[in-house]
C-alpha cells in the first residue's frame, strides 16, 4: 500500500560542516554557551550584515525582548510598529510598560507603509520597530530621515531578511539594533536561534549585560540589575556557524524556488495575488512564497487551505494583526482601531511550502493540487 505524498511547509537543509562542528562539541565537550563556536558565529554572522557586534540568543522572539531592553526606554514611551507582525514584536514592548503605537501595511508588500508612520510620531516616540515582512523589506530611507531628525532609536527585525538587501544594504545593518531568527524555516538555523546586532558599542554591552543574568565579572552572583539567561549554546552556534558558510548558496535556491512558484502560478493571477518578484529597493527573497486571494471569489481562505491540507500539502495562514488579538483587545489596546489593508491579507492570505530542502517534484506536485483545488471549489 502507498503511503500518502506529503510536502511540508517547510524542509530544513543541511548540506555543510553541520555534522563536523556538531562533532567537535560533543567531542571536546563544549556545549554550553562558553564554547568557542558561540564567539564565531557571532563574530562571522555579524560581519556578514556589516555591523560590529553580534549577540547570540536562544530565539528570534528574545532577541526582540532584549534589543527592547537594552534601549533603556520608560514607562509611557512610544514604539511605532507594523501591525501586521508577529506577536513576539508586540509582547516585549507590553512587559515593558511602553506604548504600542500600530500602522498599516502596503498591499502589495505587506510591509509597513512609511506614509502612515511618519503621521504617527509624536514627541512621545522613542523608537520605531522596521519589520521586514516574508520576502522584501521595508522602504528604510523616509523612516530612518524623520527617525534622525527625532532622535528616535530604529528597531530592525531581520528575522525574515538574512541575506536580503534594501537599495544594496544589508538588512539588520541599517537599524540602530537589529535582530534575527533562526529558527527552523529561516535561510539559516540553528533549530531554535536568533541574535542582535548592533555597532553601538555602549548597547552591545547592555546586551551582553542583561542576556546573561546581569552577571559583573568582579563579583559574580551580586546584582546590580534583573536579567535574564537568553544565552545561545555552543552546539546551536556549532549548527548556525556551518549554515552560514552555505548562504550564498541557500539565497540563490530560495529564489529558484520563487521564481519556479511563478512560473506555475501566474496563470492563476485572476484567483491569487503572487508575491512581487522584485520592486525598486530589491529582488524578494522568498521566506514564505505567500499566495493571497483577490475578491469576488465563491470560495474561502479556509475552503482552500483546508483542500491542500487533507491532500499533504503543509500551508499556514498569514500572521493575525496586532489590533485584532484578543488578548490585546482584553487589555484595551486598539479599541476600533482599523487597518483595512492588513485585515485583507490576515483574512485571505497564506503560504505554502517552500522551505530549503523542497525538489522541483514536490513544487510541481504543490502547483498541481493548487490548480484542482480551484478547480474543484470555483
Ligand atoms: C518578523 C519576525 N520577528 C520575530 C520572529 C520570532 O522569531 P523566533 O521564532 O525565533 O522567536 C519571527 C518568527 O518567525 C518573525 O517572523
Amino acid at each position: 500500500m502507498s503511503s500518502k505524498r506529503i510536502v511540508p511547509v517547510n524542509t530544513p537543509l543541511f548540506i555543510g560542516n553541520e555534522k563536523k562542528y556538531l562533532n567537535d562539541c560533543i567531542d571536546t565537550g563544549w556545549v554550553s554557551s562558553d564554547g568557542s563556536y558561540v564567539k564565531k558565529f557571532e563574530k562571522e554572522f555579524a560581519k556578514y550584515i556589516g555591523v560590529d557586534h553580534g549577540i547570540s540568543v536562544c530565539n528570534g522572539s528574545l532577541a526582540i525582548d532584549l534589543a527592547i531592553a537594552a534601549l533603556e526606554l520608560k514607562e509611557g514611551d512610544e514604539i511605532i510598529l507594523p501591525t501586521f507582525t508577529i506577536i513576539s514584536c508586540i509582547s516585549s514592548i507590553i512587559r515593558l510598560g511602553l506604548n504600542p503605537v500600530l500602522v498599516d501595511c502596503c498591499p502589495e508588500t505587506f510591509n509597513m507603509n512609511p506614509d502612515e508612520v511618519i503621521k504617527k510620531i509624536s514627541p512621545k516616540t522613542k523608537a520605531i520597530m522596521v519589520v521586514h515582512i516574508y520576502g522584501l523589506p521595508v522602504d528604510i530611507d523616509p523612516i530612518k530621515e524623520i527617525a534622525t531628525k527625532n532622535n528616535i532609536k530604529i528597531i530592525e527585525d531581520s528575522a525574515e531578511m538574512h541575506g536580503q538587501t534594501y537599495k544594496s544594504k544589508k538588512c539588520g545593518s541599517m537599524g540602530d539594533i537589529s535582530t534575527f531568527s533562526f529558527y527552523a524555516n529561516k535561510h539559516i538555523t540553528t533549530g531554535e536561534g536568533g541574535m542582535v546586532l548592533t555597532s553601538d558599542e555602549e548597547l552591545a554591552e547592555k546586551c551582553k549585560y542583561y542576556r546573561n543574568l546581569c552577571f559583573k565579572a568582579e563579583s559574580r552572583f551580586v546584582h546590580d540589575d534583573l536579567g535574564w539567561n537568553y544565552r545561545m549554546s555552543n552546539i546551536q552556534a556549532a549548527v548556525g556557524l556551518a549554515q552560514l558558510e552555505c548562504i550564498d548558496e541557500f539565497i540563490l535556491k530560495k529564489r529558484d524556488i520563487g521564481k519556479k512558484y511563478q512560473d506555475r502560478l501566474k496563470n492563476l493571477s485572476e484567483i491569487f495575488q503572487l508575491p512581487i518578484e522584485k520592486n525598486n529597493f530589491a529582488e524578494n527573497i522568498y521566506w514564505v512564497f505567500s499566495l493571497v486571494l483577490k475578491q469576488g471569489l465563491n470560495f474561502s481562505l479556509k475552503d482552500i487551505t483546508n483542500y491542500l491540507s487533507s491532500h499533504g500539502i503543509g500551508n499556514r495562514p498569514f500572521f493575525w494583526p496586532m489590533h485584532l488579538q484578543p488578548y490585546l483587545l482584553k487589555q484595551d489596546y486598539f479599541k476600533n482601531e482599523k487597518y483595512p489593508n492588513s485585515e485583507y491579507i490576515a483574512k485571505h492570505g497564506f503560504y505554502i511550502p517552500s522551505g530549503l530542502g523542497i525538489n522541483d517534484d514536490d513544487i510541481n506536485f504543490v502547483c498541481d493540487l493548487i490548480e484542482e483545488a480551484v478547480n474543484e471549489l470555483s
